[in-house]
């Protein structure tokens, strides 16, 4: 066979395995089999010099239309076959069906209460005020009138670090630095932040988080810290709460008060609905019809002396446990549920 009739052969044997493809990729394989370097068409003009010298120029020209054309076959094919998978695809493609909507995030339920809770303060007239999580013995117990063997301070529930410091068991050391820090009254300020401390159960977890408040000025009574606590605790849960106050005691604080309010789930009755026979024993506030929700009290002179202010001045101070707000306004029993990122739990709670 003459090497023209070969190159007619190879031609026919292309087009005819090109006809036959499945797919793409079939199609594809055969530009190396004939059209790469080591295919089928550069084997046969290799073989150019087996032609006499006036043979060989029509030869090349003809081998160079061949490939040229097997090209144009091949991209024609391909084209064809692209524009089939994208028709097919468009078929599946169904314009009716519901998006995937990305996941939206939201806040934490106890940033979410911390936030109400400053944004009601603020509105009184109470600055925010941040501080020191790592805190010195002086801020945290000393400044406060805890006496030097004071429970508080032993290893049973403060966090110990290195040198002076430890872990605020409280945020009431914010009271030392706002008052250091603005030398004389009118003072009145806030400090929501974490605390810790060596804690863990149902109802405690070594990090939880208290909201601070301190007004210090002339002529501050318990009678306006009164005032200021309903107006804080009815805007959080409702305007018919009422509070007591109890006696207590702090170190900080004289007198001291464990602030109490009416329960948010009976009322106060002691007393719940129960859908059924009538009437159950409320078992939030344990039939009592009382929550305990703060402690608060008036500043110590002990306070006023350690951070230099007119010991002529009167204040109030209060701190209220965040997570506590946040169990009684959304219904929740184990604070545990709020460290542990459940997003089942955490996601009741977007807005
Ligand atoms: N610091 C107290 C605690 O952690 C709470 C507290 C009580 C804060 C009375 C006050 C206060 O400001 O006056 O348990």
């Amino acid at each position: 066979m003459t090497l023209l009739a070969e190159l007619e052969r190879t031609t026919a044997d292309f087009t005819a395995a090109l006809a036959d493809a499945a797919g793409a990729a079939e199609a594809e394989s055969l530009r190396n089999a004939y059209l790469g370097r080591k295919g089928a068409l550069a084997a046969l003009m290799s073989r150019l010099p087996e032609l006499a010298a006036g043979e060989r120029p029509a030869f090349g020209k003809a081998a160079n239309a061949a490939k040229e054309r097997l090209n144009t076959l091949l991209e024609e094919r391909l084209a064809a076959f692209k524009a089939e998978a994208d028709r097919a695809s468009l078929a599946r493609f169904d314009p009716s069906m519901p998006g995937r909507m990305p996941e939206r995030g939201s806040l934490h339920p106890v940033t979410l209460v911390m936030e109400e809770i400053c944004r009601i303060l603020n509105n009184l007239g109470f600055e925010t005020v941040d501080g020191p999580e790592a805190e010195t013995d002086f801020h945290n117990f000393e400044a406060l009138n805890f006496p030097k063997d004071h429970p508080a301070r032993d290893m049973q529930d403060t966090l110990f670090l290195s040198g002076e410091l430890l872990m605020r068991t409280h945020t009431s050391p914010m009271q030392v630095r706002a008052m250091l820090e603005r030398k004389k009254p009118p003072v009145a300020v806030i400090a929501p932040g974490k605390v810790y401390r060596r804690d863990y159960d149902q109802t405690h977890s070594p990090m939880f988080h208290q909201v601070e408040g301190l007004l210090v000025d002339k002529g501050v009574s318990l009678a306006h810290l009164r005032g200021v606590l309903t107006h804080l605790l009815r805007d959080l849960f409702g305007p018919d709460v009422t509070l007591r106050f109890r006696p207590s005691f702090f170190p900080f604080t004289e007198p001291s008060v464990e602030v109490d309010m009416s329960c948010v789930i009976c009322r106060g009755s002691g007393r719940k609905a129960d859908g059924k026979s009538g009437e159950s024993p409320c078992r939030v506030c344990r039939s009592t019809g009382w929550l305990e929700i703060l402690g608060a009290g008036m500043v110590d002179p002990a306070v006023f002396a350690a951070v230099d202010f007119d010991p002529a001045c009167t204040g109030f101070a209060f701190g209220l446990g965040v997570e506590r707000v946040a169990m009684l306004k959304y219904g929740i029993d184990d604070l545990r549920l709020f460290f542990e990122n459940d997003l089942r739990f955490l996601t009741r709670f977007v807005k």
